[in-house]
């Protein structure tokens, strides 16, 4: 079993969208072999920007760890104009094979980089960054093999250029109350790093890939 975003193609999401025929994406869905699919997220993410901003059209975001860039594809196709990076700590699953060549067609720009090499070479701001399921692993390294990419205050500087870089939000998933996450282990991570924290906004729980309930917070700018 493959872990993870399914590839619906960007087609079938466009077609679904605009007529409201669902029928391909829900097959898709019913014969998939991942454990989860993100689709509430991006939608939870496009609700929340729509209430506050009334449109999605233009809004430049960084989704961070994108993985086989199924939130990505989808923000895109909603108007948004997406960047997404993934340091392919997963890649032996294969999922990023298609996204260097998929781009193009699939509405975001790629780069297969890790956040602080990212960092290091682009200057961008963005009016939303979005950290799903990511940050933990800095800690614990990938699937909880220890194997840690970054020091300590190599996460306290790459949170304070986060927050420095993003206009409107950082959307932030993250594990809490689950097997080796304690309950808050969300908030408790930002606040070993940051002396002071955004504000912090409750968009309820989502399944992680591992089907334990992950919380989900906007952390506002502005
Ligand atoms: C658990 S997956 C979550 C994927 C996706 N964001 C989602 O929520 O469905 C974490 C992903 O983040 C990537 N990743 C972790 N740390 C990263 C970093 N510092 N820079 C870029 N990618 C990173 C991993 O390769 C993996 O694809």
């Amino acid at each position: 079993m493959k872990t993870y975003l399914p590839d619906i193609d960007i087609s079938d999401l466009v077609h679904a969208l605009a007529s409201q025929d669902w029928t391909v994406v829900e097959e898709k869905i019913h014969s998939q072999q991942y454990e989860r699919l993100g689709l509430d997220r991006a939608f939870a993410i496009a609700s929340d920007l729509l209430m506050r901003h009334q449109s999605l059209t233009g809004l430049r975001i960084l989704d961070v760890g994108c993985n086989s860039g199924l939130v990505a594809k989808v923000l895109s196709a909603l108007g948004c104009v997406v960047v997404g990076i993934d340091n392919s700590d997963v890649d032996s699953q294969g999922l990023y094979s298609e996204l260097e060549s998929q781009h193009q067609f699939a509405g975001f720009e790629f780069h297969s980089k890790d956040l602080a090499e990212f960092f290091d070479s682009d200057e961008r701001h963005w009016d939303c960054i979005l950290l799903l399921s990511v940050t933990h692993h800095w800690e614990t390294g990938y699937a909880m093999s220890g194997k840690r990419r970054y020091s300590d205050e190599d996460i306290r500087h790459l949170l304070a250029e986060l927050f420095r870089r993003a206009r409107l939000s950082i959307y932030y998933e993250c594990p809490s109350g689950e097997p080796g996450f304690a309950v808050g282990f969300g908030v408790n991570f930002l606040l070993r790093y940051c002396s002071e924290l955004p504000k912090t906004r409750s968009l309820g729980n989502t399944v992680g890939p591992n089907g334990y309930l992950r919380e989900f917070w906007a952390l506002d700018m502005e």
